[in-house]
């Protein structure tokens, strides 16, 4: 039984991998730091909290940094909308439930602290909470089992040409993530997503599910997979659920272990990962990297997951 903790900015990809890890047979999920990011961070937390409501979830969730450490917050709202999630026709209805606490960084401390066994940390947003509980109190990485996110690419960004949304958001939280010692790193970046692909015949079969939490999924599955094309004719990667797929089934995946640094100067591009495969005894590696992915797998592992919330 892995005990894990899920820090997330709340949008469509980070609610299919809450689903997914709300239906694994073998987690102990402790609980749900909410962090800025697809959307501001009262939105990623009414987000989360209306996951957790309408779909059942059994975690506590709290309300975490609502801006990056020392950059002012950039949000994927004019990609996203202004609900961090693009829908085709039915929004998540609002719930009156609150969060369990405001104060997320101390709420994971003591979560890590307080756990028999090291937890395995989960970041599918930008790393704001994370950081702050490594600055926080260093010796955490004791608790830590293995810090597995989101984030990065070993070659192209999305937010800008050269760096990631979640780590160009917050370069300096990265930079520090990637830094500290003894914390294990597991990345899965764009170019592993990216052979992860979302089609229009992955939205029909969500569309032949009844009732109405497939609705809602149905149409934000919908209004996400036509981010790249009106018509949906451009595959769209599918990036946050390759974590709890990767959790499911490592064998989905392969790595490569790489020096991985943060650049937070670059004019052109700061908030890229820097990606040094060259590693050996003269060169420690601080990452091990998604390389390559069984992509129909896993999109079959994340549509059987939210089948059973349906
Ligand atoms: O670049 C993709 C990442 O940015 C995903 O985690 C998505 O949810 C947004 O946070
Ligand atoms: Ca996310």
């Amino acid at each position: 039984m892995r005990s894990v903790w899920l820090d997330t900015d709340a949008g469509f990809d980070d609610w299919l991998t809450m689903l997914m890890l709300g239906v694994h047979p073998d987690l102990r999920w402790l609980g749900v730091s909410v962090v800025a990011g697809n959307a501001p961070l009262p939105v990623t937390l009414a987000n989360a909290l209306r996951i957790r409501h309408h779909y059942q979830l059994r975690v506590p969730i709290f309300a975490g940094r609502p801006s990056p450490l020392n950059a002012p917050l950039q949000t994927a709202e004019y990609v996203l909308g202004p609900r961090g999630m693009r829908t085709a026709g039915s929004y998540l209805p609002d719930v009156a439930s609150s969060p369990d606490g405001d104060d997320a960084v101390a709420a994971m401390l003591d979560a890590l602290n307080r756990s028999p066994e090291p937890v395995t940390v989960i970041a599918i947003g930008p790393l704001t909470n994370v950081a702050s509980v490594l600055k926080a109190q260093p010796s955490i990485v004791s608790r830590i089992e293995e810090l597995v996110f989101m984030g990065g690419s070993t070659d192209r960004g999305n937010h800008t040409p050269a760096a990631e949304f979640n780590i160009c958001v917050d370069p300096e939280a990265a930079d520090i993530v990637c830094q500290t010692p003894g914390l294990k790193r597991r990345m899965f970046g764009l170019n592993v997503c990216r052979q992860v692909l979302l089609e229009r015949q992955h939205v029909e079969a969500v569309q032949a599910w009844s009732g109405e939490r497939a609705r809602w999924l149905a149409d934000h599955f919908d209004g996400y997979q036509r981010i790249r094309s009106a018509d949906g004719v451009v595959p769209m990667p599918l990036y946050d659920p390759v974590v709890t797929a990767w959790l499911s089934d490592p064998d989905l995946f392969t790595f490569q272990p790489a020096r991985v640094d943060v650049e937070v100067e670059g004019r052109l591009t700061r908030g890229m990962t820097v990606c040094d495969f060259r590693v050996g005894p003269s060169r420690a590696a601080n990452v091990e990297v998604a390389m390559t992915a069984d992509g129909a797998a896993v999109i079959e592992a994340v549509l059987q997951a939210a089948r059973k919330h349906c």
